[in-house]
């Protein structure tokens, strides 16, 4: 079914912008994950295969990976990327960069690789292990088979950073990571022994998307509404969430948020995480949000990554994606609401269960004393808004001055203000 588009009134825009009555029918189980009937998370669960296989991996030729490559590994382990069962060749890489489909068919957003720069150590060789960059001593993350290693062409490499991220620019840190990476992908299935950094550090808050999924039925949560974010939650953010809640009728909100790599400027993410937790602990109705986080370096391309966004919250069992200004976005590379159009212009009908909440830029309005969609709004001008640039909210929590209430919640300053102020 093609994702439909839902208006905060609770009535059901379609790509073309007519509003239909909105079908609250969909209640029955939790939605199914992508490509397949059950979740098969990558990860070996069992304590004594999982320890065998450790042991087979210190025999093994090994190389260390590159972040991109453990975080993808991560996710294939924690059940994100269901259905895939490892790294892609070539042949699929190019047609989900042309077509969003590999070439079984599968829709599928973003290439997942395991790009490697010197292929010497693993030439010849059927089976290795891939230790994880990001951790003291280069530990072993994952087993692979390895089925064959290709190399892209220059031209193949630009065409597929274009169609990814829309734009060749080295000035794009999504672009310019992608780049640096090397030309041989090395393909074939894995088997995840850990979870990288995610689980030590963000005890509290990584999760895998089958435990999502149990804990989603354990509360009885049918209808979820996930809430992707690699920033802090500001009054924005807090109300997106509410408003998505009420138009879709759900059971609760999932606050997912990124725990990889960021690029330089963003708050890491234990900050933004303490930061949110105070958010929802004061300003949300008891047992209505969960807060967690997936182990996924940001790529910042924008539309694209919005459908991979929405792919890995159907395998974590939500029914909606906010999906609002900018999402994933960076700089001006993409259009305000690129990462909508995407949902009409790219993704089948059959494509993907999970549906959009498409939200228009959200602020305080200074009229009616609460935050709004601006097209809910058509007599208001800018100056109606209480809008402020990143830089500047940057600027007052370096300053020790926190931002209006209408813009962030005072406990939240307070977190930021800190942080910017031990920098
Ligand atoms: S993202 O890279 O994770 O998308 P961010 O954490 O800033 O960045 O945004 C999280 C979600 O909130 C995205 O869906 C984004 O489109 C949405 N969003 C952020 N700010 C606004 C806003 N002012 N109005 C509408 N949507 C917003």
């Amino acid at each position: 079914m093609r994702p439909r588009f839902f208006h905060a009134s609770g009535r059901m825009a379609q790509p073309g912008g007519e509003l239909l009555p909105f079908d609250n029918a969909r209640r029955d189980d939790m939605i199914k994950p992508h490509g397949s009937d059950t979740l098969n998370p990558l990860y070996v669960a069992d304590d004594a295969a999982r320890e065998q296989l450790m042991q087979e991996a210190h025999e093994l030729p090994s190389i260390t990976v590159s972040s991109a490559a453990a975080a993808n590994a991560v996710m294939l382990g924690a059940g994100y990327f269901n259905p895939l069962t490892g790294f892609m060749n070539k042949a699929d890489a190019l047609s989900v960069g042309e077509n969003l489909r590999t070439t079984d068919g599968l829709f599928w957003p973003v290439p997942v690789l395991n790009v490697v720069d010197d292929i010497e150590p693993i030439k010849g060789v059927a089976r290795i292990a891939l230790r994880d960059p990001n951790v003291d001593g280069n530990p072993v993350i994952a087993v692979q088979d390895v089925e064959g290693i290709d190399e892209f062409s220059e031209d193949e490499l630009n065409t597929l950073v274009e169609q990814i991220f829309s734009t060749s620019d080295a000035e794009h840190p999504g672009v310019a990571t992608f780049k640096s990476l090397g030309r041989h992908v090395v393909y074939g299935p894995i088997q995840v022994l850990n979870f990288s950094y995610f689980e030590k550090d963000f005890p509290d808050t990584f999760r895998t998307a089958g435990s999502i999924r149990d804990e989603f039925a354990e509360r009885g949560w049918e209808k979820v509404v996930a809430f992707q974010t690699r920033n802090p939650m500001h009054r924005a953010h807090e109300e997106l969430c509410k408003m998505a809640m009420d138009a879709t009728g759900a059971d609760g909100i999932l606050v997912h948020m990124l725990l990889g790599k960021l690029k330089p400027g963003d708050i890491p993410a234990n900050v933004r995480d303490a930061a949110i937790r105070k958010m929802v602990d004061v300003y949300f109705p008891p047992n209505t949000v969960m807060i967690t986080g997936y182990g996924f370096d940001m790529l910042y391309a924008g539309p694209r990554e919005a459908v991979l966004h929405a792919v890995f919250r159907q395998n974590a069992g939500c029914s909606y994606l906010i999906v609002g200004r900018d999402h994933a976005g960076v700089g001006d590379f993409y259009g305000p609401f690129d990462a909508q159009t995407i949902f009409e212009e790219r993704v089948p009908d059959d494509a993907l269960d999970i549906e959009i909440f498409a939200a228009d830029h959200t602020a305080f309005s200074k009229k009616l004393g609460k935050v709004v969609m601006m097209r809910d709004v058509p007599d208001h001008t800018k100056e109606d808004f209480v809008l402020l640039s990143g830089t500047k909210v940057r600027e007052m929590l370096g300053n020790g001055v926190a931002p209006p209430e209408e813009f962030s919640r005072p406990e939240v300053a307070e977190i930021l203000m800190e942080y910017y102020q031990s920098k």
